[in-house]
């Protein structure tokens, strides 16, 4: 069977090489030959071995009865979106690293693909090199997942935690991330929080079987996040990590979030440091269990992709377990009905002022203090009443 690829850019590269370096590794994985069939690009790649496996015109991929999987690596929703759409219609699987597109298109593109009994799979799109997207759907696909909280950006992540080692300066952190092939086209999509909400909007999707759109989910990234935030956080015992939250509600709905949270020190999450992802999944049969490994970068994304490559070979007829409705109903809970702590940082405050302002208040610090749990609208009114006080310098939810 041949593979194509589409975009040859830093995933589709490693999946190309790991397709060429590696064939009989693949091949016998799949119990079958897997052959690099076609790389979809507009740049010339005279220098390679396969430079003539090279096309720029999609509709050769399509024509060519020899290829069952197309592996997409493009990013962004089109021209990926119609391509992949094409392919499957005409029974070819589809595969893809492309967490914008599975997010706003999932639930279509895996109906498309049921209809046409081929494969619509996505490993690498959320959690880069971890293993997650098929444990969830498999060995976790009754254990009654109930929540699960993720460190998914790895852009994020690495910045963080140089300014977490040594007090970092925000920008270079971030130039460093773009260097080693982390960062999104635009890192805004990475320092924002939209790439970690798309992916939990994926994973919410997934196990839980209804769409949940990105733009339900209220997402902040770590702009705000400054040195004195992550050294205080330190002083009393925790660190500050982007987390992309869902849990599922009474009545089937679903609280979702992505902001930076306080993790305290020696928890599962507060380890994963550098580019490192992790998913911290609730469920009523197994407990906790934790999802460790690479979340970004070149080798261990394609290795995701390769997984799906083979597991479409491997597969007849389409997997129905991987599935989610578009329900015209949102899956979003009302998230300002639900109370959070938050880890609070102000100046000019006493601790008498403290207890006055916030009586169930936890004091960790010098002027710093973690809340009870508070409902947004209750947490508003405690910031207006810290300003008539002091300074209210900053306000994290806490994950516990
Ligand atoms: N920009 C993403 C990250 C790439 O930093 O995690 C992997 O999805």
């Amino acid at each position: 069977m041949k593979i194509a690829i589409l975009g040859h850019g830093t995933v589709g590269s490693g999946v190309a090489e790991i397709l060429w370096n590696r064939n009989s590794e693949v091949s016998s994985a799949a119990g079958k030959s897997l052959e690099l069939g076609c790389i979809l690009d507009i740049r010339d790649f005279s220098e390679l071995p396969y430079s003539d496996r090279f096309t720029k015109d999609f509709s050769e991929i399509l024509a060519d009865p020899e290829i069952g999987i197309v592996a997409e690596s493009m990013g962004g929703i089109e021209p990926a979106y119609s391509y992949l759409k094409a392919a499957l219609e005409k029974g070819k699987s589809a595969v893809t690293s492309n967490k914008e597109l599975v997010a706003e298109k999932g639930a279509e593109l895996l109906s498309i693909a049921r209809a046409h009994n081929a494969n619509f799979l996505f490993e690498a799109s959320v959690g880069g090199g971890i293993p997650l997207i098929r444990p969830l759907y498999s060995a976790m696909s009754a254990a009654g997942i109930t929540e699960m909280a993720g460190i998914l950006n790895g852009t994020t992540n690495y910045i963080l935690t140089q300014m977490f080692r040594f007090g970092a300066d925000y920008s270079a952190a971030l130039a460093d991330a773009q260097r080693l092939g982390y960062a999104e086209r635009d890192p805004s999509a990475d320092v924002l929080g939209w790439d970690a909400c798309r992916k939990i909007a994926i994973l919410s999707s997934l196990v839980w079987g209804k769409t949940l759109r990105p733009e339900e989910i209220p997402t902040e990234g770590i702009a705000n996040i400054t040195a004195e935030d992550v050294s205080a956080a330190e002083i009393c015992g925790f660190s500050i990590k982007l987390l992309a939250r869902a849990k599922l509600l009474e009545k089937g709905k679903i609280f979702a979030r992505v902001s930076p949270a306080l993790v305290r020190n020696g928890s599962p999450l507060s380890t994963v440091s550098d580019v490192y992802n992790a998913v911290l999944v609730r469920a009523e049969t197994t407990g906790e269990v934790l999802f460790y490994g690479k979340g970004a970068g070149k080798m261990p994304t394609a290795s995701s992709v390769i997984a799906d490559i083979v597991e479409c070979a491997k597969t007849e007829g389409n997997i129905g377990s991987v599935f989610w409705e578009d329900g015209a109903q949102s899956a979003a809970a009302d998230t300002e009905a639900l109370a959070e702590k938050y880890f609070i940082r102000a100046r000019g405050l006493s601790k008498e002022d403290i207890f006055f302002l916030c009586p169930a208040a936890e004091i960790i610090g010098t002027e710093v203090f973690i809340t009870p749990p508070l409902t947004a609208c209750e947490l508003s009114v405690l910031k207006e009443k810290i300003n008539e006080h002091g300074v209210l310098l900053s306000k994290i939810p806490l994950f516990e």
